[in-house]
């Protein structure tokens, strides 16, 4: 294997399907990664434990996101996939963590907050306890580098702190400080041009809807909001249609729809035509990969089965470093 320039980490929550917003924002991301990092990539079960009322989809969800990461070109044979719960060392590793982290610093974080905004009938410890678990991902696997969104800063940041905490208390190095890199593509905007794109808002465009689905949803999308008349002139600058575009169209069409938006040389529903042939062409590899790899569900398990075995022995490593740096007898 070529020398690689160090360990990545990231996780992300069990959601299912994945949309236009999680590709942009991470998957694609992930993919590249692969080339230059050795990438561990991981679906967080337990976190989603704290805030779902409902387990029921767990294990679906599970297996369409692995699913879409594969078929999306996350290799098994470089990188390790595996969910959370299937090594549970990160259990262990957080319950160490815990006992370095002062309580007050968990409660104060604005992601915290905004959470049990959310849930006030659902304040619970594991929910005060979640940056302490991500750092638990992070540094059980002595990862140096964590792509995530810029929204994941303060917990980043606390992981760095707790591993100063924890080498200083019990006068180590095993655990090691990671860096953020933070993911490029600015939020990616849903359908209503108005929110962040998310399943929960059902203004989302799914990687695995069909070719007619997806031109569907782009036909729905939200353009500038002052172009009310085809004759109209548009404003591309303030156009959800417009920044897709720029991803997944040529930099001639880019060109085109700028000029020709803004002295209403070209209408909403005609871009909107466009974009949706382009993304189309674009998911079509994905679509085809992901059809072939479904044909054989087990297949996705076997590959999350092969990390976990993976994940597991670095994990049974790091455990027994750090049990031996708290001089647990
Ligand atoms: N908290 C992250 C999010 O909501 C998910 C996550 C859990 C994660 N563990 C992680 C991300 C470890 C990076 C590294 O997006």
């Amino acid at each position: 294997m070529p020398h690689k320039k160090g360990r990545v980490f990231s996780g992300a929550r069990p959601t299912g399907r994945q949309h236009l917003g999680n590709y942009l924002g991470a998957i694609k991301n992930y993919v590249a990664l692969q080339d230059e990092y050795e990438c561990v990539y991981c679906i967080v079960d337990l976190h989603a434990l704290t805030t779902v009322d409902t387990t029921e989809n767990l294990r679906q969800n599970t297996y369409e996101m692995a699913l879409d990461w594969l078929a999306a070109g996350i290799r098994a044979e470089d990188s390790i996939i595996f969910v959370q719960s299937h090594v549970p060392q990160v259990a262990e590793l957080h319950l160490f963590l815990s006992m370095v982290t002062p309580l007050g610093k968990l409660t104060d974080l604005p992601t915290f907050k905004e959470k049990a905004r959310q849930q006030p009938h659902n304040v619970n410890y594991g929910l005060v306890g979640y940056p302490v678990l991500m750092a638990a991902d992070i540094l059980l696997y002595k990862a140096d580098t964590v792509p995530v969104g810029i929204d994941q800063e303060p917990h980043i940041e606390f992981a760095r702190e707790v591993v100063r905490s924890f080498n200083f208390r019990y006068k180590t190095n095993v655990l090691v400080e990671p860096q953020m890199k933070a993911t490029e593509f600015p939020k990616v905007l849903g359908i209503d041009g108005q929110q962040k794109m998310s399943k929960s808002l059902n203004n989302h465009i799914e990687l695995a809807a069909t070719e007619a689905e997806t031109t569907q949803r782009v036909m729905q999308m939200v353009t500038d909001p002052q172009r009310q008349r085809r004759s109209d002139p548009g404003n591309p600058e303030v156009c959800n249609v417009f920044s897709l575009h720029k991803v997944f169209s040529s930099p001639d069409e880019v060109a085109m729809v700028n000029i020709e938006c803004r002295r209403a040389g070209i209408g909403c529903v005609q871009c909107k035509q466009l974009f949706a042939r382009n993304l189309n062409a674009h998911l079509a590899p994905f679509r085809q990969r992901r059809a072939e790899i479904g044909r054989d569900p087990q297949q996705v398990w076997d590959v999350l089965d092969q990390g976990r075995q993976r994940a597991a022995a670095i994990a049974e490593q790091t455990i027994a470093e750090v049990k031996a740096a708290i001089a647990l007898p």
